[in-house]
């Protein structure tokens, strides 16, 4: 039983693989948080709290001068009647005051995980896969009740979060703040991870020490952000890959979010996260409820590898779906960097057929083949495609591509209106906006409001129509800016604050739609690269276009800082020409071809402008990663040199029967007269032999890892090595 409830001391003890989560109903109904950690076997007495009288620190129940909501570690804190810190949710009363005072009511233990409606979230396959506790607090004076909801995964370190809110009161009360969890550790001794960045500079990884007083990570552009990502991970100041604590927080979510930490005066660390309460309210009205995305939290008592490869499990398995989700993924060719706007049937069928000839096994016509579009300045919303470029249509091209024995893939940007296009000038109140102020244009175009019922349907008829027309394997759903002037239209003006969040029902459930209705498309998200790099995007979407940097070497340090959360499958990865487009840097294309393959390989360059041996060498890669893919993409990853550590990077994927991995190195700059560089692998079966396929030496696995493996001097700038490691039976 992982979930277990023990009436005498009204504990909860929930239990995942190896670890353990434990709650207790203290006081008057206060619902406290007592561990997470380590798996124990029961949760008894010696865990619990003390209690103490502080200055300052205030008594709802003046006989009891020991109790403060002030200093109990909680599990979903309020605001108002004596706890100061960071509440989970915070909400206006009828009387317009804004205190709550939830207490427990009752709680209920299921087999399985209810789906969150109209929200992505992780999910089961079968009941026996995990349990489901809901915990059900009430504030009896306004009758508003949180259920707080739990999921254990049998077999993976994983405690799930979300909370439904509902309103039995008489009247409707507005919330100004709702966390998707909240957890009080019991002590700071923690550093905080997150993952920062910019466009064409994502994720990068920050690690500091946690300082007292609050210190956050939010978004406020619409979107989960280049800037920020939706995770943040609590880890021991010696944790390291292998070994040590590390708690880690991801939100499915693709809109505004918020994770702040906190140390409060007697050094315990709040932690809480959820959609961002900067400019958000929701009236939630008599008999009315309101679901919060979901909180994955993994807990690794083995360092920060082993929880990235817990989300990487649960992520691919039971976040991605569709028929994609275990299949191993096409090598695409996108003509993007190849010919940006540029472009005709002409040009686009020779690109297709030199891809073939090199094995490549998808071609994806990027931005441009629709409206007027020769540039950035005009025509998204007009999903018709431009007869100049492609005078004979979509579906004729589909089809040469097809018959070239290519499948053939899309670009689409739909959630964006171009002012100057004929969308537009049929429905200049269909984008973001507020009446009489200027609509603030970024790449010269706005968003559609998404929030709004009627504009959802006719984008999803416009895409339904054209991935009706055409044998269309592939869509890369672009999104390019972020949202200003938050405003809709058609919500009232004591609704407003809603916007952002309804922008995110709607676009899941196009999402939803879309991908329902075919399934037989791969759908990769992408947001000027890895913009919207986030859960609630791979629900319905099992790869994202990871950033608009194609550079080998930018790449290290974004594919590992991406790789802390998100699963290798998802991670597209191409290589391009050079001079590199965006940092000028010059690698060479063996290089380019092994950071591609550490993810999902691509092309994006104009391979008719190719020399022969470069095409000769993409033949090789493509051959090589199609018999790779299956462990680089299904594989356990063991990040092995940190880019933002050293020098150099390295990583291994280690097939899950661990006879096969791939290990990549790079180099990145020689020294002069500089040392030898060896390196451990990870994830072996130290009792099995290995043979390098590329160098034909065969090792124990026990030596590789412990000894390590002396990688070739570097003679150049930006070399690297990919070799393949077999298990060698004598
Ligand atoms: C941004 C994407 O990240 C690029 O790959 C490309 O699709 C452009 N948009 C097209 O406008």
């Amino acid at each position: 039983m992982p979930i277990l409830y023990n009436e005498l001391d009204r504990t909860f003890h929930l239990q995942t693989k190896e670890s353990s989560y434990v709650m207790q109903i203290v006081n008057e109904g206060y619902l406290a948080h007592i561990y997470w950690g380590k798996q124990v076997k029961q949760a008894r007495i010696p865990i619990a709290l003390r209690y103490r009288d502080r200055g300052f620190s205030g008594n709802p129940n003046k006989e009891d001068r020991a109790f403060s909501l002030d200093t109990l570690p909680q599990e979903f804190p309020a605001y108002g009647n004596t706890d100061f810190r960071n509440p989970a949710i915070q909400l206006v009363c009828p009387d317009g005051s804004r205190i709550t005072d939830f207490r427990y009511d009752s709680h209920s233990i299921t087999k399985g995980k209810p789906n969150l409606e109209g929200l992505p979230a992780t999910y089961v396959e079968d009941s026996d896969e995990a349990e489901t506790l809901t915990i059900t607090l009430k504030d009896d004076e306004i009758d508003v009740s949180v259920h707080l909801q739990y999921t254990v995964y049998h077999e993976l370190d994983v405690l799930t979060r979300s909370v439904q809110i509902e309103n039995n009161g008489t009247d409707a009360v507005t919330l100004s703040k709702i966390a998707s969890m909240n957890v009080d550790m019991r002590d700071t001794d923690f550093e905080m991870i997150n993952l920062p960045g910019a466009h064409v500079r994502e994720r990068d990884i920050e690690r500091l020490p946690l300082r007292r007083g609050t210190q956050s990570v939010s978004s406020t552009r619409g979107s989960s952000s280049h800037h920020q990502n939706p995770f943040i991970a609590l880890v021991r100041p010696n944790t390291t890959e292998e070994v040590g604590e590390a708690y880690g927080f991801s939100f499915v979510y693709s809109g505004n979010f918020d994770a702040t930490v906190e140390v409060d005066q007697t050094m315990q660390t709040r932690v809480n996260m959820g959609i961002n309460s900067f400019d958000f309210s929701w009236l939630l009205e008599q008999g009315q409820t309101f679901q919060t995305p979901e909180v994955v939290m993994v807990y690794s008592a083995t360092g920060i590898g082993e929880m990235s490869r817990t989300y990487h499990t649960l992520y691919r398995e039971r976040l991605c779906r569709g028929n994609y989700r275990d299949k191993e993924r096409p090598i695409l060719i996108n003509n993007w960097e190849a010919t940006y706007f540029d472009f005709d049937e002409q040009s686009i069928l020779n690109i297709a057929e030199k891809a073939k000839q090199t094995g490549i096994e998808l071609f994806v016509l990027d931005d441009g083949w629709f409206g007027k579009r020769d540039d950035d300045t005009s025509s998204l919303g007009d999903w018709i495609v431009d007869t100049n470029k492609l005078p004979n249509g979509l579906a004729s091209l589909a089809n040469e591509v097809k018959e070239k024995g290519m499948q053939f893939g899309l670009w689409f940007e739909p959630e964006m209106i171009s002012p100057d296009s004929d969308l537009y000038r049929e429905h200049p109140d269909w984008c973001i906006h507020v009446p009489n102020r200027r609509r603030s244009e970024s790449r010269n175009q706005l968003v559609l409001d998404f929030s709004r019922e009627d504009v959802c349907k006719e984008i999803t008829k416009r895409i339904s129509t054209i991935l009706e027309s055409a044998p269309i394997s592939y869509v890369k759903w672009d999104m390019n800016r972020n949202m200003t002037e938050m405003g809709s239209s058609l919500l009232p003006k004591h609704r407003q604050k809603e916007m952002a969040h309804r922008y995110m029902l709607g676009l899941y459930a196009v999402m939803e739609e879309l991908t329902t209705r075919f399934p037989d498309i791969l759908f990769e998200s992408c947001s000027g690269g890895g913009g919207r790099f986030d859960p609630g995007m791979l629900y319905y979407m099992p790869q994202v276009w990871t950033s608009d940097n194609t550079d080998a070497i930018s790449r290290l340090r974004i594919q590992y800082g991406t790789t802390l959360v998100y699963p290798v499958s998802s991670m597209g990865a191409h290589v391009s020409v050079v001079p590199n487009h965006q940092v000028g840097r010059v690698t060479p294309l063996k290089t380019r071809g092994d950071v591609a393959m550490d993810g999902n390989l691509g092309y994006e360059l104009d391979v008719t402008k190719l020399a022969d041996e470069e095409l000769e060498t993409i033949s090789q890669q493509v051959t090589l990663y199609k018999s790779i893919r299956q462990t680089i993409q299904f594989g356990d990853l063991y990040r092995l040199v940190n880019p933002f550590e050293q020098q150099n990077y390295g990583s291994i994927h280690v097939s899950p029967d661990k006879t096969e991995a791939v290990l990549i190195y790079v180099h990145v700059l020689a020294e002069a007269n500089g040392p030898f560089h060896s390196v451990k692998l990870a994830g072996l079966d130290p009792n099995k032999d290995y043979q390098i396929i590329e160098t034909g030496e065969i090792y124990g696995g026990d030596e590789l890892m412990h000894m390590g493996l002396n990688v070739p001097y570097p003679e150049a700038d930006f070399t690297s090595i990919l070799w393949r490691l077999k298990e060698h039976v004598q």
